[in-house]
């Protein structure tokens, strides 16, 4: 993303970050967002801006203590001493991947890592929610290849198995 700010010595913060276990320590401007840092400057390169940062897409989607955030729409300097999660740190026999890749629930797969990361933010608080509430959870990720009902499908089925004790 375009940065069209001064940066200067007296403006840069250093903040610590817990990535997929973890720790970095990073030195940020002000107004960087989580998204820049993440993927610019560390090398998360599964977070993606389908929306260039306009937060209506749902596809920069990292689990923030626990919750799901728009990383495009996150300040940098407001995560110090937080824990993130992103799709290079999820187990890959975790019911969410498995499930993802058994319904070929993608096309392009550009939207991919901002569902996983938002169905695995749910089943994480959650543990046997309804379909309305999976809906409802998903529906701030757009998918412009229109595989939402086999994206459906994976994640209902990682309900189940997660349900059933299968991780
Ligand atoms: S890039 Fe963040 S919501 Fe689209
Ligand atoms: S699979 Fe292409 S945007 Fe969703």
């Amino acid at each position: 993303m375009q940065d069209n700010y001064l940066v200067t010595n007296n403006n840069l913060r250093n903040i610590r970050l817990k990535i997929n276990g973890r720790t970095f320590e990073v030195t940020v401007a002000p107004h960087w967002t989580l998204y820049q840092v993440l993927k610019d400057q560390l090398g998360f390169t599964s977070i993606k801006d389908m929306c260039l940062g306009h937060g209506a897409c749902g596809s920069c989607t990292v689990i923030l203590d626990g919750r799901p955030v728009l990383s495009c729409l996150t300040l940098a300097v407001d995560c110090d001493g937080k824990t993130i999660e992103t799709v290079e740190g999820i187990d890959p026999k975790h019911p969410v991947i498995e499930t993802f890749i058994k319904h070929h629930a993608f096309q392009c797969g550009y939207c991919t890592p901002g569902f996983v990361m938002t169905a695995k933010a749910l089943l994480d608080r959650k543990k046997n929610p309804t379909i309305e509430e999976i809906i409802e959870a998903l529906s701030g990720n757009i998918c412009r290849c229109g595989a939402y009902q086999l994206i459906l499908n994976a994640v209902i089925e990682a309900t189940e198995r997660l349900a059933k004790g299968n991780r």
